[in-house]
C-alpha cells in the first residue's frame, strides 16, 4: 500500500511539516467512508465527547457537550492577517502575517502531543464543479472530523479532483496537548489562547484553541466566507452570509430563487425551510442553502448562486415542528447535537421544541434540570449538525454546479424598533447602501453580551475577509457586471410593540412578505414611494388566513422621522473612519444626503 492517499506533493509536504511542529502520536488520513465514520464516532463515545442517543428515537445520532467557555464564535480573537493593515479594514482585527505566524508557531510546538492528527480533504461546493473550492483541514479533534463529514463533501474522492492543484490550507488544533498517561477531557480546548486567523493573500487558515462551530469547522465561516470573500473580490463574484430559497406559485405564475442575508441567529435557516400557512398552500418553497451563498454572474450576465455546504449547522433553540418542521425532520437521524439538553429516554430537548418542558432533563452542562430551576436547559447557541440531503424541502437543483438564478436579494436584521416589516430599495445603489447600514441586535452566536444593536453590513461584519469599504465598492460594481440586477429589499421580522411582544407572527407567515417581493419582481404588485424606499400599503399584501388589522400593520410599517434622522447622524459617524481612510464609496455619501433631504 502507498504511504499517502494523494500524490499532491504540496499536501504531503504541508502535512509532514505540520506533524513535525505539532508532534501528534499518529497521523490519520480521512477517506470519508461509512466505516471510518463508525470508528470516529466510537472513538468520540469512548472519549466521552459523544453520548449516543436512543437509536429508536434518534437513530445514529449523538449529543456533545462543550466546555462552558467554548460555546460560540469568538470575534475578539478572530484575525485577518493581510500584509497591510488597511486591507483588513477598520471592522476586522488585524495582525501582520509574520508576527501572527510567529506567535502561532510557538503555540503549535508540540500542541498535538498525545493526540491523533487527522487530515480531512474536503470540497466546498459540488465535487469537481468549476466553482467549488478544495480545502484540506488538519485537526486534532475527532469531533471536527465527524462534523466536517456532514457539513462538507469530504473524503478520498477529493484527492482525485485535486490532483496536483492548489488548496486552502486549514490548520486546526484544540490547543490542549496531553502529557504522558494524562487522561483526556470530553471537550479539550484552550479558551485563554484561542486564535482564529486568516491569511487571505496566501489562502491559509490557522485556528487554535476552540473546538466549537465556526471556530473549528474551517470550511464554513473561515473558508467559505472570509477567505472566499477575498477570492470573490479578486475574481468578480460574491461570497455571502445568505440563504438561498426557491419560491414557486403556479397559479400566480411566479417562480424565483431569492438570496437573503440575516445576521447570525436571525432567521436564515427558518426562511430557507419556510412552510407557507395553510391559506397560502398554492406556494411551494424549496431549500438550496441556509447559511452561505456563492454568487457569480454567468456568461449571460445573470447572477447564479450555489450553496457551498452539504449540511446545516442550525440553531436549536426556537426550532420546533410549529416554527420549522423541515429543520426538525432534517435532524431526526444521523445528526450531531451540541449543547442541547438530554431527556430521560435518551432524546434531545431545547427551549421552544415543545410548549411544555419535560419534568426532568440533563442540561447542556450535564446537570439535573427541572422547569423551575431558573436556568436554560440548552445553551442559547446550541446547534444541530444535519445532512442537507435529509431536508424534506431540499431543492432539486441544490447540487447543480451551475447554481440557481437569483431574482432578489433580501437583507434583514433583528430590530425591535423603527424598522418596517419590508421595503424595496429605489435601485441597486440605494439597495447596497441599505444593506451596508443594516443594524441588528447581537445574538448568542458569538461570545459577549447579547441584545446590543450594532451595524452588521450585509450580515457580513464578522465574516468579511477584507476592508469593508472595498467590499461595499465591490457590491456596487457587481451591479455594473450583470445584465439583470436582482431587486433589493430590507425586511425586519422582529419589531416589538410597547408591551415587548413581536408585532409580526413571523416564520411561515413571512410568506406574505415574500409573495409581495416576488410580485414586485414580476411587476404585478404595487408599492408606495416613501422616505425609505418603495413600501407596500395594507392592501398590497395578501391577508387571507391571517388576522392583522390595518392599524397593527401601520404600527409595523411606521417610521419615526426624528429617530430616522438621528440614525442618519449615526451612519455618518459610522462611515467617518472609512471616509478618513478613503474607502467610503461616494455613492453612499450621496445616498445619505438624499435620505436626509427626504426626512427633512
Ligand atoms: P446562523 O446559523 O447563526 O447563521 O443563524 P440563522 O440566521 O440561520 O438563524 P435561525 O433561522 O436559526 O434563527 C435563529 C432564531 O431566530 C431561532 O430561535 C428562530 O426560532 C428565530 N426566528 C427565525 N425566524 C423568525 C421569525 O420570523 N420571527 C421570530 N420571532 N423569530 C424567528
Ligand atoms: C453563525 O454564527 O453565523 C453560524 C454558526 O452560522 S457558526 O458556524 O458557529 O459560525
Ligand atoms: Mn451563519
Amino acid at each position: 500500500m502507498e504511504k499517502y492517499p494523494t500524490k499532491n506533493q504540496k499536501v504531503i509536504d504541508w502535512v509532514n511539516s505540520i506533524a513535525a511542529i505539532t508532534q501528534p502520536d499518529s497521523i490519520y488520513w480521512c477517506d470519508g467512508t461509512e466505516k471510518e465514520n463508525k470508528n470516529i464516532c466510537a472513538t468520540l463515545v469512548k472519549n466521552k465527547t459523544f453520548i449516543p442517543l436512543n437509536p429508536k428515537k434518534r437513530p445514529n445520532s449523538f449529543l456533545a457537550r462543550s466546555n462552558p467557555k467554548d460555546v460560540a464564535r469568538v470575534e475578539k480573537r478572530t484575525f485577518i492577517c493581510s500584509e497591510k493593515e488597511i486591507d483588513a479594514g477598520p471592522t476586522n482585527n488585524w495582525a501582520s502575517p509574520k508576527k501572527m505566524k510567529k506567535k502561532l508557531g510557538k503555540l503549535m510546538k508540540g500542541c498535538m502531543r498525545g493526540r491523533t492528527m487527522y487530515v480531512i480533504p474536503f470540497s466546498m461546493g459540488p465535487l469537481g464543479s468549476d466553482i467549488a473550492k478544495i480545502g484540506v483541514e488538519i485537526t486534532d479533534s475527532p469531533y471536527v472530523v465527524a462534523n466536517m463529514r456532514i457539513m462538507t463533501r469530504m473524503g478520498k474522492k477529493v484527492w482525485t479532483v485535486l490532483k496536483d492543484g492548489d488548496f486552502v490550507k486549514c490548520f486546526h488544533s484544540v490547543g490542549s496537548p496531553l502529557k504522558e498517561d494524562e487522561q483526556d477531557v470530553a471537550w479539550p480546548c484552550n479558551p485563554e489562547e484561542t486564535y482564529i486567523t486568516h491569511f487571505p493573500e496566501t489562502n491559509e487558515i490557522i485556528s487554535y484553541g476552540s473546538g466549537y462551530g465556526g471556530n473549528a469547522l474551517l470550511g464554513k465561516k473561515c473558508l467559505a466566507l472570509r477567505i472566499a470573500s477575498s477570492m470573490a473580490k479578486r475574481d468578480g463574484w460574491l461570497a455571502e452570509h445568505m440563504l438561498i430559497v426557491g419560491l414557486k406559485n403556479k397559479k400566480l405564475g411566479l417562480s424565483s430563487y431569492v438570496a437573503a442575508a440575516f445576521p447570525s441567529a436571525c432567521g436564515k435557516t427558518n426562511m430557507a425551510m419556510l412552510i407557507p400557512p395553510k391559506s397560502m398552500s398554492d406556494w411551494t418553497v424549496s431549500t438550496v442553502g441556509d447559511d452561505i451563498a456563492w454568487i457569480k454572474p454567468d456568461k449571460n450576465g445573470i447572477l447564479r448562486a450555489i450553496n457551498p455546504e452539504a449540511g446545516f449547522f442550525g440553531v436549536a433553540p426556537g426550532t420546533s415542528a410549529k416554527t420549522n418542521k423541515n429543520a426538525i425532520e432534517s435532524c431526526r437521524a444521523n445528526t450531531i447535537f451540541t449543547n442541547v439538553a438530554l431527556t430521560d429516554d435518551g432524546d434531545v430537548w431545547w427551549e421552544g421544541l415543545t410548549d411544555k418542558a419535560p419534568a426532568h432533563l440533563i442540561d447542556w452542562q450535564g446537570n439535573d434540570w427541572t422547569p423551575d430551576c431558573g436556568r436554560p436547559a440548552a445553551h442559547p447557541n446550541s446547534r444541530f449538525t444535519a445532512p442537507a440531503s435529509q431536508c424534506p424541502s431540499i431543492d432539486e437543483a441544490w447540487e447543480d454546479p451551475k447554481g440557481v438564478a437569483i431574482d432578489a436579494f433580501i437583507f434583514g436584521g433583528r430590530l425591535a424598533t423603527n424598522t418596517p416589516l419590508v421595503y424595496q430599495s429605489y435601485n441597486w445603489q440605494h439597495g447596497v447602501y441599505l444593506a451596508s447600514t443594516m443594524g441588528s441586535e447581537k445574538t448568542a452566536a458569538s461570545e459577549g453580551k447579547t441584545g446590543e444593536i450594532r451595524r452588521d453590513p450585509m450580515a457580513m461584519l464578522p465574516f468579511c475577509g477584507y476592508n469593508m469599504g472595498d467590499y461595499w465598492a465591490h457590491w456596487l460594481s457587481m451591479g455594473q457586471k450583470v445584465s439583470k440586477k436582482p431587486l433589493i429589499f430590507r425586511v425586519n421580522w422582529f419589531r416589538k410593540d410597547a408591551q415587548g411582544k413581536f408585532i409580526w407572527p413571523g416564520f411561515g407567515e413571512n410568506m406574505r412578505v415574500l409573495e409581495w417581493i416576488l410580485k414586485r419582481v414580476n411587476g404585478s404588485a404595487s408599492a408606495t414611494e416613501t422616505v425609505l424606499g418603495y413600501s407596500p400599503t395594507y392592501n398590497d399584501l395578501n391577508w387571507k388566513g391571517l388576522s392583522m388589522t390595518e392599524e397593527r400593520f401601520e404600527e409595523l410599517m411606521s417610521v419615526d422621522k426624528k429617530m430616522a434622522l438621528s440614525d442618519v447622524q449615526a451612519q455618518q459617524d459610522y462611515f467617518k473612519i472609512f471616509k478618513k481612510q478613503k474607502r467610503l464609496p461616494q455613492e453612499f455619501e450621496a445616498e445619505l444626503i438624499l435620505l436626509e433631504g427626504r426626512l427633512k
